[in-house]
C-alpha cells in the first residue's frame, strides 16, 4: 500500500536550520523563508525618538515615597500605553546576564548533530527546532530556538536540557530563580499601579509556570524579505526579555507603526501578556511583537514566560468590569488557554479569540 503522506506532521530538511543554510549558502534564501508582500517587515518604523518606557526597580522598591510613586505612575502609563517596557537597576547582576548568553550562545555554536540531540518533537514546544509549525505550507522563521519548561519540575522535561555546553543547566537554573523573583516582584507592583493588593496576581497564580526560550538570529542576506519571529503576542501572564547589545531586532505594534525596541545594556525588556489582558478586562492589553533580522549581524535573545499554574481558572476581576467597560472575556482554566496558543500558529493577537466573548452582530 503507498504511504498516506501526513500533512500533520510538517517535514524539515538539513536546509530548515537556519544557521547550517547560512553556512552551506549564504546568499540563498529559501522559498519557505520568504513571506508575502504584505508580511515583509517595511523598513520605515516610524520616528526613531519613540522609545519604549524605561522603569527604574530601585526607584520603586527604595526609592522615598515620592520617587517610588512617580515610578507607580510611569509603570501604569507603560503598561496601559505601550504593554511594553524596559527595566533597569533591577537587581540581577551584570555577571549572571553574561553567563546566560554565554551559555545561550555556546549552545547555539554548537554542531548540528549536536543540538539535534534535543529535537523539538513535532507537535511540542520543548527542544530545539521550529514551535509552532503545523503545515507544509507555513512560512518558517528566520531563527533557531531553543525552549525548555522550567518550573514547576513536572513541566520539565530534563532530557532536552543540553549537556553542552556544561554549565548550561546550573546557569539557567539559577538565572531562572532570578528572573522569577523579578516577575514576581514586577507582578506586586503592576497590581499597585491597578489599585488591587500587592500580593493579587503572585497569590492567583498559584505554583506559577515558568519557561525559557533562547532564540538565536543569524544573519540574513534579504531581511527585507524574512521575519525572525512572526508576529504575536505571548500566552504568558508577563515576559522577560533578555537581547545582546549589539543589534536591534524586536519591533512591537503601536497604532499601527512597528516600534524597535532599542537595546539598554543591562536592562531587561519586559512586555505584558494574554493572561493580563484578560485579568483587568483589557485595561493593560498584550501588544503585538515581531523580530526581525540583520543583514550583516546575529542576533540573541533569552526570554522567559511567567503565567499561572495550569489548573487556575481565570477571567475578568470585577474590579475591571462596569458599565464603560462591560465584560469582553469569558472565564476559562489557563492550562486549556496554553494548550490552545501552543497548537496554533503564531498570528497576531488571534491565540486571545479563544477567551474573547463573541460581539453580537446588531441586525
Ligand atoms: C518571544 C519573542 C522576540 C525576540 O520569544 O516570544 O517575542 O526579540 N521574542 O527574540
Ligand atoms: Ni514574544
Amino acid at each position: 500500500m503507498a504511504p498516506v503522506p501526513c500533512l500533520a506532521t510538517p517535514t524539515f530538511t538539513h536546509l530548515d536550520d537556519v544557521q547550517e543554510l547560512r553556512k552551506a549558502q549564504p546568499t540563498m534564501v529559501p522559498d519557505r523563508y520568504v513571506r508575502d508582500m504584505g508580511e515583509r517587515p517595511t523598513l520605515a518604523t516610524g520616528p526613531t525618538s519613540m522609545q519604549i518606557p524605561v522603569i527604574d526597580m530601585w526607584k520603586l522598591a527604595h526609592g522615598t515615597q515620592e520617587q517610588s510613586q512617580r515610578e507607580i505612575s510611569k509603570l501604569a502609563a507603560a503598561c496601559e500605553e505601550w504593554g511594553f517596557f524596559q527595566v533597569v537597576n533591577h537587581g540581577i547582576e551584570t555577571q549572571m546576564l553574561e553567563s546566560i548568553e554565554k551559555v545561550a550562545m555556546e549552545f547555539f555554536m554548537l554542531p548540528l548533530e549536536e543540538k539535534d540531540k534535543y529535537p523539538m518533537a513535532p507537535g511540542t514546544i520543548q527542544g530545539y527546532g521550529h514551535a509552532f509549525i503545523f503545515s507544509e505550507d507555513q512560512k518558517l522563521d528566520w531563527c533557531n530556538m531553543l525552549a525548555l519548561g522550567v518550573e514547576p519540575p513536572f513541566i520539565r522535561n530534563p532530557k532536552l536540557w543540553p549537556t553542552k555546553p556544561a554549565k548550561f543547566s546550573e546557569t539557567l537554573e539559577r538565572y531562572s530563580m532570578k528572573i522569577r523573583n523579578l516577575c514576581q516582584e514586577l507582578l506586586r507592583y503592576i497590581a499597585k499601579s491597578l489599585g488591587l493588593k500587592q500580593g493579587t496576581f503572585n497569590k492567583m497564580f498559584g505554583a506559577a509556570v515558568q519557561a525559557a526560550r533562547m532564540n538565536y538570529y543569524p544573519p540574513c542576506s534579504r531581511p527585507d524579505l524574512v521575519l525572525g519571529l512572526s508576529p504575536h503576542s505571548d500566552g504568558s501572564a508577563l515576559t522577560v526579555l533578555q537581547q545582546d547589545n549589539g543589534s536591534v531586532g524586536l519591533q512591537i505594534l503601536k497604532d499601527g507603526t512597528w516600534v524597535p525596541v532599542h537595546p539598554i545594556p543591562n536592562a531587561l525588556v519586559v512586555n505584558i501578556g494574554d493572561t493580563i489582558e484578560v485579568l483587568t478586562n483589557g485595561k493593560y492589553q498584550s501588544v503585538e511583537h515581531r523580530a526581525v533580522t540583520n543583514k550583516d549581524k546575529s542576533r540573541l535573545s533569552v526570554v522567559t514566560f511567567y503565567a499561572p499554574s495550569y489548573e487556575i481558572e481565570l477571567g475578568p476581576l470585577p474590579e475591571f468590569i462596569d458599565e464603560n467597560r462591560p465584560c469582553m472575556y469569558g472565564r476559562y482554566n489557563h492550562g486549556e488557554y496554553s494548550q490552545h496558543y501552543t497548537t496554533n500558529k503564531l498570528q497576531g493577537k488571534k491565540s486571545l479569540d479563544f477567551a474573547k466573548i463573541p460581539t453580537k452582530v446588531s441586525s
